[in-house]
């Protein structure tokens, strides 16, 4: 399959801040979109950094769709949480800008701890009942871990009710991005063929522009917890 790029902008991409910045997509619910999100967002974040895509889930879904890729870019690696330590270290050595970690689907042994080492957490979130309520625990075990949590909707169906639902029940936990990522095939044929949405030649425009438009907003919104958070240690 032929591929480009050329959909989207031409830079500049956001350059908030030197240094490695490393960021979890974890959820308590199998299912909610942590793999497409962490590929979607790394291939993205490629265009003006070097990402490293690193894979935490035993079940290899990231791997798997790296593993027949013909692109440099994101760099791919397995990892688990004991060796994460190692692997961040290393990307920090060789000038990575920003780590994504796709995570276990269920709080395994080991979760704690990976959660632990990264800057951030990202969670999707479906605009339904029993993802919305098991976003507590998520919360939780993110908060035990002392780490800035914020909450995507993904597969919205478009003009539905729930997502505004979804936006209200989420908003007291955590910032829930003002994206949404809908509820497209697209997601799952770019992944069916090792690429992103971004990188499909014949992709789906909006699921590009809305990819696109939450890495931004996500850029913007690490910086301010960033600015935040060394306030608060001066
Ligand atoms: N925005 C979306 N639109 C349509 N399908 C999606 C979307 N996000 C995820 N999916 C589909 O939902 C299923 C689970 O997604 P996946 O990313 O593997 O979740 P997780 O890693 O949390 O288990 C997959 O079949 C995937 O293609
Ligand atoms: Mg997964």
């Amino acid at each position: 399959m032929t591929t480009t790029q050329s959909r989207l902008p031409a830079g500049p991409f956001p350059r908030h801040r030197a240094g490695l910045r490393s960021v979890a997509v974890f959820s308590q619910k199998g299912g909610s979109g942590k793999s497409t999100v962490a590929i979607h967002l790394a291939v993205m974040a490629s265009r003006g950094h070097r990402v490293l895509l690193v894979d935490a889930d035993p079940q290899g879904t990231v791997a798997a769709w790296g593993a027949s890729r013909t692109r440099p870019a994101p760099m791919i690696v397995r990892a688990d949480p004991t060796n994460l330590v190692e692997v961040i270290t290393s990307a920090q050595r060789e000038n990575f800008e920003i780590v994504v970690v796709d995570c276990p689907p269920h709080a395994v042994a080991g979760t704690a701890a990976l959660l632990r080492l990264v800057d951030h957490v990202i969670t999707p979130v479906q605009p339904t009942m029993p993802d919305i309520a098991a976003t507590k625990s998520t919360v939780a075990m993110v908060t035990a871990a002392g780490k800035p949590i914020s909450f995507v909707i993904n597969r919205a169906p478009p003009r539905a009710a729930e997502v505004v639902q979804a936006r209200e029940a989420l908003s007291p936990l955590g910032p829930v991005s003002p994206i949404t990522l809908g509820d497209r095939r697209a997601y799952a044929r770019a992944l069916t063929d090792n690429l992103a949405v971004s990188e499909c030649a014949r992709g789906d425009d909006k699921a590009v522009a809305e990819v696109l438009r939450y890495w931004i907003w996500l850029d913007g919104h690490f910086l301010e917890v960033d600015t935040w958070q060394r306030r608060r240690a001066a």
